[in-house]
């Protein structure tokens, strides 16, 4: 797969595995889908197998519609920290080696940071990480800068708010470090003093030259950005329930803040949302975090395809 131009690979760990002409390649892929025929089914015969161990409605549907769109099979356990042999106290690495023998992609969502990378050793067909604990969530990230670029026309010299829980936000950590490919982009973070980015998405931006800034206050930043990315308050991460009711709550987009935000702005959320947008910002055309959900699809055909397919882009 052409996450970087020159080192095609074979897993979809997390966003640093990409560079500029790898995201723009996988772009136009994710273009080319929205149009693939039915009947082109460039993966028949081949079967994905989704492993949750972790609550999903987008992620798993999405990646199950895109390789049924793409011809393929699929075998699925959504349950997989109950139903599936870890409640018996199987590893990682053993159900991976299983499946290995029945399917021929594992997508895997797992409540360990890291727990796709130890998949991935272990493994002899492509691991796509769906969100490894408070790690990473490539795939989103990757489907939320094609959004940007669709609903913006560009992915460079933009203003990005990432709003909400960034300690445990797995989205905004791995929008953080995929927006370094992009030029002249100014990040700010808008969050609860008990929830900010981390030190280690810090020093990363630091070292590639982005500029970012921390800023408590909303309503100063929304007139001066061109993408609102709003987040959930990662309730399941949290030591405590106090700690949560801290985080909770402090920041919400709603008609009010929608007067304030820049007329050529989009707002963003990787879903599902709480209370941090209300529903009276759906109509607005800048809420595009139902087309951003669906974009979810294209992409993600896009890196099956690159992964799997045995065709020329990937060397396989
Ligand atoms: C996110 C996740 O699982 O990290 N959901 C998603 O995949 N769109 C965001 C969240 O759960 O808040």
């Amino acid at each position: 797969m052409a996450q970087t131009s020159t080192t095609p690979i074979r897993h979809l760990l997390e966003v640093g595995q990409f560079d500029r002409p790898g995201i723009e390649h996988l772009f136009a892929e994710a273009d080319r889908m929205r149009d693939l025929p039915r009947s082109a089914a460039p993966l028949a015969g081949l079967i994905l197998a989704t492993l949750f161990y972790e609550p999903s409605t987008r992620t798993r549907l999405s990646f199950e519609s895109a390789m049924l769109r793409l011809g393929g099979n699929i075998i699925s356990t959504e349950n997989a920290r109950e139903f599936s042999s870890a409640i018996k106290g199987e590893t990682v690495e053993d159900t991976i080696r299983i499946v290995n023998g029945y399917a021929d992609a594992i997508v895997i969502r797992h409540y360990e940071q890291g727990a796709a990378h130890r998949a991935a050793e272990v493994s002899g067909v492509p691991i796509l990480n769906a969100g490894d604990g408070p790690g990473e969530h490539p795939s989103q990230a990757l489907l939320d800068l094609y959004t940007i670029g669709h609903e913006l026309g560009r992915i460079d010299n933009l203003r990005v708010a990432l709003i909400g829980d960034l300690r445990y936000g797995r989205t905004a950590r791995s929008l953080a470090r995929l927006l370094r490919l992009t030029e002249g982009t100014e990040l700010v973070f808008v969050s609860p003093p008990a929830v900010p980015m981390g030190a280690d998405i810090r020093a990363e931006l630091a070292e590639a030259g982005v500029p970012f800034r921390d800023d408590p206050d909303l309503d100063a930043v929304l007139p001066n950005v061109d993408v609102v990315y709003q987040t959930r308050v990662q309730k399941e991460r949290f030591a405590s329930t106090e700690e949560y009711e801290s985080a909770k709550g402090q920041y919400v987009t709603d008609a009010e803040a929608m007067r304030r935000l820049n007329p050529g702005a989009i707002l963003m959320h990787p879903l599902p949302r709480v209370d941090e947008i209300t529903t009276a910002v759906d109509a607005d055309p800048r809420a595009a975090y139902f087309r951003q959900a669906h974009n979810g699809v294209f992409i993600r055909m896009a890196l099956l395809n690159e992964l799997l397919a045995d065709g020329s882009t990937t060397g396989r």
